[in-house]
């Protein structure tokens, strides 16, 4: 009787992320890793992407330099997530900085740079086949416009990786190596942890290089590389690098959003979100800003120079153009929010209207309600915020300040310039602002006066 082969059971996966460098390149206030792309930190989405790989632990090292990464990081994965490298002496000596949050694990650990802003599963699934296909370490190339950042990857006839070297450690000969190490390395547990206490920093940069890594392994077994787009791996040493990696990322988000039946005619000028959400049939006009935090639905038309974030634009909503919505704000199915009018945490019903110059913040608009020219909601007394509520087919005139928390009855009417300080009854006229005053004739004599002054030399 013939047996079938026993398929080797997938091994379980970890990953371990490198953010404890200085990120001393980027010039920048904002730890490296904490640095956006698509509103998204760098962090979140090299996470998001280790999840995305079915990762059971992550586990991230932070430097002693940066506490904002630690209470990033803390606040999605837990401190047990947490790693800390005491002082950033080289990638190998950050990695080795993870071994006590690894020591009950047993399966693959996938050691990835944390810099790296576009990296998506996609990318790393043929790392892990290289594992299951017999090597004993893999790790990802890639072949860069411009090598100058980046460590060669030196192979052997047969196309196995020999070693990787440094910028700095570069024969001529290796100098010429299209191929560039992409900071990607797969390996067991059990092996990482036993390589890395032997690297040395005996280097031209003095530091603990995590690409010495390779050699060792090379010598024990086989070491394969697999190759990705430079728009996948990508690094973020440098702001010319990160806007290059936001730059990709808007191209993305366009394609993907013009392949889903999303009407933009400039897509160059439409800028997205990593969350953003935009349904088949949606129009999205000109110079259009979506922060986090966006859908849009069918219909919904999206006009030209308006900025989006946090906000829901429901089914055949008209805004913009140069319109503002902030956090919170929901625009309902049909409703139109114009030029100059900025909305935040406000539920306009369907089919309202504030066209012209408002302050919409914090509260409700009822259906059918008609919000006039410069109407403001006072929601703010310098302490505390409070609630303005509009009821449904409600008219409120321009030049009113409805000063919260306040309500205006549904059907109520509100005469244009009011001050509007207490409740309004449905139905009713609200008028809260001084009576015109008539004097015939006024005019007439205040110029005869003035006039004779003049003519007095007065
Ligand atoms: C590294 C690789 C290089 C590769 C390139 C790809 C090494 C020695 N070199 O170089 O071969 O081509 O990535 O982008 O690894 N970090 C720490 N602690 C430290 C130093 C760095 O956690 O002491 C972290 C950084 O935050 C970063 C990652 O490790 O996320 C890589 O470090 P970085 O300084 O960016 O290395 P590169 O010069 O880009
Ligand atoms: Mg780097």
């Amino acid at each position: 009787m013939r047996h079938r082969l026993a398929r080797r059971p997938m091994p379980a996966r970890a990953a371990v992320i490198l953010a404890a460098g200085a990120g001393t390149r980027l010039k920048s206030p904002i730890p490296k890793v904490l640095n956006k792309v698509g509103g998204r930190t760098i962090v979140d989405r090299v996470i998001d992407a280790c999840e995305g790989l079915g990762c059971e632990r992550i586990v991230v090292v932070v430097g002693n330099h940066s506490p904002q990464v630690r209470a990033h990081v803390a606040a999605r994965l837990g401190e047990g997530a947490i790693a800390v490298q005491e002082e950033p002496l080289g990638t190998a000596h950050a990695a080795l900085a993870a071994r006590e949050a690894l020591k009950d694990f047993a399966g693959d650990v996938l050691v990835t740079n944390g810099d790296v802003p576009l990296i998506e599963p996609k990318d790393l699934e043929p790392l892990f086949q290289l594992r299951e296909q017999g090597a004993l370490m893999g790790i990802v190339g890639f072949e860069p416009e411009n090598q100058l950042l980046y460590g060669r990857i030196i192979r052997g006839a047969d196309g196995h990786v020999i070693r990787i070297v440094e910028p700095k450690e570069l024969t001529a000969d290796q100098a010429a190596v299209k191929a560039c190490n992409a900071g990607f390395y797969l390996a067991s547990r059990e092996d990482w942890f036993r390589w890395l206490p032997k690297v040395r920093n005996d280097n031209a940069k003095g530091e603990y290089y995590l690409t010495d890594v390779v050699a060792m392994a090379s010598e024990e077994g086989l070491v394969r590389a697999v190759f990705a787009p430079e728009s996948a791996v990508m690094g973020a040493d440098t702001q010319m690098q990160l806007s290059a990696a936001e730059a990709v990322f808007q191209e993305r988000r366009r394609a993907h959003f013009l392949a889903e039946g999303v009407a933009m005619p400039a897509p160059g000028t439409v800028h997205f979100s990593w969350d953003t959400e935009v349904a088949a049939g949606a129009t999205i006009e000109p110079y259009v800003v979506f922060g986090p935090g966006v859908t849009v639905e069918s219909g919904a038309v999206i006009r030209a120079f308006t900025h989006v974030e946090g906000a829901r634009v429901r089914a055949g909503a008209l805004v913009g153009p140069y319109a503002r919505l902030r956090p919170g704000a929901d625009i309902g199915e049909e409703a139109h929010i114009g030029n100059f009018v900025e909305v935040k945490k406000v539920a306009v019903g369907k089919g309202a209207k504030a066209n012209h110059l408002a302050y919409l913040g914090d509260g409700s608009v009822g259906p059918g309600a008609n919000i006039g020219a410069g109407t403001i909601f006072c929601n703010y007394d310098g302490f505390d915020k409070y609630d303005t509520h509009v009821g449904a087919n409600a008219f409120v005139g321009s030049d009113t300040a409805l000063v919260a928390p306040v309500r205006v009855g549904e059907g109520a009417y509100i005469g244009s310039g009011s001050v509007i300080t207490s409740d309004v009854s449905p139905d009713a006229l609200a008028l809260a602002r001084g009576r015109q005053v008539e004097k015939p004739g006024w005019a007439t004599e205040f110029r005869k006066a003035k006039l004779a002054n003049k003519e007095a030399g007065k």
